[in-house]
């Protein structure tokens, strides 16, 4: 079967980069008159692949002229990349805009964007129409490479722009990025989610899989280790499924083994693994690249297999716990992290059991535990819950002491070692301290010159909490 192409043709992105060659002629005819640049504050709520479609938007914003600020009340333009997994991240952005309003009153010229996938999603872009008049432009996943144009026609048409049409799935390529980090890099390998999990929207709001053509992802990676980058994190909502669409007889463990070759790259993690799919091929791989980190997040969801099946997950708990325990086999000292959900509408007491059971007997390294949250337009939005807040909250807080105890169980193991860490920078809670990650993903905090930002130090683990390490440059 010969593949659709799904790319944006190339005329289409010159179009859009000629859309931002016209703001930035706006911009720098304000610049004149106003002897300052125009800015423009982006904030990102949600997963890896939003932090990195947000870096498509600065690339993009930094092409038309704009200067970055983190500060709304000074922002000439301000755009919010938002997400709609959970309700509480999309209650954070209607807060926000709430607050935006009132610094519009003061700054009627300020341009306000709404994108990524809450915005995506049809009742939301008619709530933020109805009721936040102040809100400029809004748009969704399949329209990001448009932003050019849609910001071009916000400034001089001065009129509300909304693009959240759906394509069935569109790759665009050789977009503008800026990144923050020059060491380490998301690189989106493909896009998109075809499982429909029962609770989830992701496949609503980002469309069906679709790969990125392998020539494609190398040429990024080389690119980023020609500008001093040494780490790349592939992202995919299922990195197992990457390929499947190309019918070009490569897989993702394939793809890894192309990566691993880079010269200069000394870390590759990945992101996220689906247990339906993730099988022997990757683990060999994983075992035998010595540039794949040792570690591994492997969301399972829930323990029962009521509840997966329920969840339509296609797997057992059985098969998850197999698939677990062939990994620690072949790679001993691997870091284990998983998501879980607590309090999935037909979620009983008993079933949660087996959650915590799974969570006792891998004992990963984290997890990020999350309780159900309804979404609009899923199968499982129209189920009645088993069980009362109250008792989700209580099953919630159980599963938290009970992982505490194991990561800090697991970090203690790294008291006393000495660990390769690559330093971020300043850590966030001291000016003082650098913060950098061990090839098992572990934080650790030291003293050392800010010069060794993007560095790889050894470091002497001397004690652990239960998030962090904290230790001294050896
Ligand atoms: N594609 C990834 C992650 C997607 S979203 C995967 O399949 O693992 C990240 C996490 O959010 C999920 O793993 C799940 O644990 C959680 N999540 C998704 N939908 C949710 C919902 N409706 N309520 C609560 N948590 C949810
Ligand atoms: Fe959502 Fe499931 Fe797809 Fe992950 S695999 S994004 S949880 S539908
Ligand atoms: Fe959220 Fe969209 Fe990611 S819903 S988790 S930002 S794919």
């Amino acid at each position: 079967m010969k593949k659709k192409d799904v790319h944006v043709p190339i005329e289409e992105i010159q179009r859009q980069k000629d859309f931002l060659n016209r703001i930035s002629a706006i911009n720098t005819q304000f610049y004149l008159q106003n002897e300052r640049r125009r800015t423009a504050c982006t904030r990102t709520y949600g997963c890896q692949q939003n932090e990195n479609d947000t870096e498509k938007i600065r690339g993009m914003l930094e092409e038309a002229g704009y200067k970055f600020t983190d500060d709304e009340n000074i922002a000439d333009l301000v755009i919010y990349n938002t997400c709609a997994v959970r309700e509480n991240a999309e209650m954070k952005v209607f807060g926000r805009l709430g607050i935006l309003k009132h610094i519009k009153e003061k700054k009627p010229d300020m341009l306000i964007g709404l994108c990524g996938c809450m915005a995506q999603q049809e009742h939301i872009a008619e709530k933020i129409s109805k009721t936040y008049s102040h809100v400029d432009m809004i748009f969704g996943t399949h329209a990001l490479y448009k932003l050019p144009e849609i910001l071009y026609s916000a400034i001089t048409d001065k009129k509300r722009m909304i693009d959240i049409d759906v394509s069935d799935g569109t790759i665009a390529e050789n977009l503008p990025v800026k990144r923050e980090n020059t060491s380490k890099a998301w690189v989106s390998i493909m896009y998109g989610c075809n499982n429909f999990c029962s609770y989830c929207i992701v496949p609503y709001v980002r469309g069906r899989e679709r790969s990125r053509m392998p020539e494609d992802i190398i040429c990024e990676i080389n690119d980023l280790v020609k500008n001093g980058c040494t780490e790349v994190t592939l992202l995919g909502q299922n990195v197992n499924s990457y390929g499947k669409d190309l019918h070009l007889d490569i897989d993702f463990s394939d793809l890894l083994k192309m990566v691993d070759q880079i010269e200069g790259i000394k870390r590759i993690r990945f992101m996220t693994s689906h247990p339906k799919d993730f099988g022997d091929k990757l683990i060999e791989t994983m075992a035998s690249c010595s540039k794949i980190c040792r570690q591994l997040h492997l969301p399972f969801q829930a323990g029962s297999n009521k509840v997966l099946k329920d969840m339509n997950r296609n797997y057992t708990k059985e098969e998850y716990l197999q698939k677990i325990a062939k990994v620690k086999k072949a790679i001993p000292d691997i870091s284990l992290s998983t998501d879980i959900i607590v309090g999935y509408p037909t979620e009983t007491n008993e079933d949660f059991e087996d959650t915590i059971d799974v969570v006792k007997a891998v004992e990963f390294d984290s997890i990020f535990s999350f309780i159900y949250s309804r979404r609009t337009g899923t199968p499982a939005a129209k189920l009645d819950f088993v069980l009362s807040e109250k008792e989700i909250q209580r099953n919630f807080n159980r599963l938290l002491d009970v992982q505490n105890a194991i990561s800090k169980k697991k970090n203690d193991e790294y008291v006393g070692k000495i660990a390769e860490v690559l330093v971020d920078g300043v850590s966030k809670n001291d000016k003082d301290t650098l913060s950098g990650r061990t090839d098992s993903a572990k934080i650790v905090n030291f003293k050392g010159d800010l010069s060794l930002a993007g560095k790889y130090v050894k470091v002497r683990i001397t004690d652990a909490h239960t998030w962090s390490l904290n230790g001294e440059l050896v």
